[in-house]
């Protein structure tokens, strides 16, 4: 691991990994954040990233082949961490195509790209034999798995069942990074991890929307009755896993990635309504995303054994955290909230 490509990295995660990886792996040369900088893509994440000789943004878009391909023969990158991606369930609702260009056919272009770029003897089409040390990371979610009833835990071998239209674009990218695998012998590896929160996380998602509603003592929209359960889980104990994987993951291997953390949103917004001293009035029953998965919840058991890796935050802790960091950057929340942000909102949540 030494030239390492990262699409996204200027997103939510994407820029919190950047930021984890150049403090903790001073082995790298290179690390490129490869981003087409959409209305989820803000540099400013990065700002303090900017100085270190090891970091370089090349704008870009994952979908044109070309310019990746370019990018390849240009860095000689020998790792790929592949966040870019349309993340967002509620837009995958209003416009499934984009989702599937940017999440199936952008993952097809990077697959392409690396196999050719990796592969020893890219001109014959049985050849199996790349570079040594070479890695491709998907960057996938528990979302592909589908919907859990009251118990049980989705683990490696879960069937693949998605439910919208962003998970079963993530699906998709999924089985075709397997079939490169599987048909080109290309290293990879998929990461699922379970619903991330943290510092410089959009306010379209559920934590910080909230936060920044009840700032402002606006409604906060709960969809349907609120009972629905996701598993937290903090983005440095996100980014720590991926960096295992990268590190010390089998070639081929699936790993799940989960806080250990369930909770309904009822629970977690009463969380940050105590953490923010706002009273629960503010909570506002809304129409039901259709499709709504009811439950989700990871087993983590094979990485945890495997790999050596626990999730560190509780998710009272890290929701402290979260809210203190939003709470100190009130600019960051103005500047992102501007512009498409509004129009977005009152498009979703137009009635309240
Ligand atoms: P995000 O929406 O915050 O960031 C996505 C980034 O991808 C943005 O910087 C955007 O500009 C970039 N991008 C979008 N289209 C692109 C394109 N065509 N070319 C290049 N860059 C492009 O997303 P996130 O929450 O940071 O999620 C990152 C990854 O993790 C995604 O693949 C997502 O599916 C996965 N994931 C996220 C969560 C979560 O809770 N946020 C949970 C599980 C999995
Ligand atoms: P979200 O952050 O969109 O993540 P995902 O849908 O990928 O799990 O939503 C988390 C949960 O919060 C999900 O059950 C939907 C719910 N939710 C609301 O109730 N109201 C909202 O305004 C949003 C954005 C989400």
């Amino acid at each position: 691991m030494n030239r390492v490509l990262v699409t996204g990295g200027a997103g939510f995660i994407g820029s919190n990994f950047i930021r984890y990886f150049l403090k903790h792996q001073q082995d790298i040369s290179l690390l490129v954040n490869f981003d087409f900088l959409t209305y989820a893509g803000n540099l400013e994440n990065l700002t303090d990233c900017e100085s270190d000789p090891r970091y370089r943004f090349v704008r870009g878009d994952v979908r044109d082949y070309g310019q990746v391909k370019q990018l390849f023969s240009e860095y000689g990158f020998d790792t790929v961490v592949h966040f870019a991606a349309e993340s967002h369930v509620d837009r995958s609702i209003t416009d499934p195509e984009l989702f599937l260009t940017t999440n199936v056919l952008g993952t097809r272009a990077l697959l392409d790209a690396a196999k050719e770029q990796w592969n020893i003897d890219p001109k014959n089409k049985y050849s199996q034999t790349y570079k040594p040390g070479v890695r491709f990371l998907q960057i996938s979610t528990d979302e592909v798995y589908g919907a859990l009833g009251p118990t049980g835990k989705f683990t490696e071998l879960s069937p693949l069942l998605p439910n919208s239209p962003y998970s079963a674009s993530k699906a998709s990218a999924d089985l075709l990074v397997r079939a490169f695998g599987q048909t080109f012998g290309l290293p990879v590896n998929i990461t699922r991890c379970s619903n991330n929160y943290g510092p410089y996380q959009f306010p379209e998602k559920l934590i910080p929307l909230m936060v920044h509603n009840a700032l402002l003592d606006k409604p906060l929209p709960v969809y349907g009755d609120g009972m629905q359960v996701r598993d937290w889980l903090h983005v440095e104990d996100h980014c720590a896993a991926i960096t295992a994987v990268l590190e010390r993951g089998l070639v081929g291997e699936v790993y799940n990635i989960g806080g250990s953390s369930e909770k309904t949103n009822l629970e977690l917004i009463r969380l940050i309504l105590r953490e923010l001293e706002k009273s629960e009035d503010l909570i506002t029953y809304v129409q039901d995303r259709p499709g709504h998965d009811r439950r989700y919840a990871i087993d983590h058991t094979k990485i945890t054994e495997t790999l050596s890796w626990s999730p560190v935050y509780t998710v009272e802790e890290g929701i402290h955290e979260t809210v203190q960091w939003y709470l100190h950057h009130p600019d960051w929340i103005e500047r992102v909230v501007t512009g498409e942000y509004q129009v977005y909102y009152a498009r979703m949540y137009e009635t309240l």
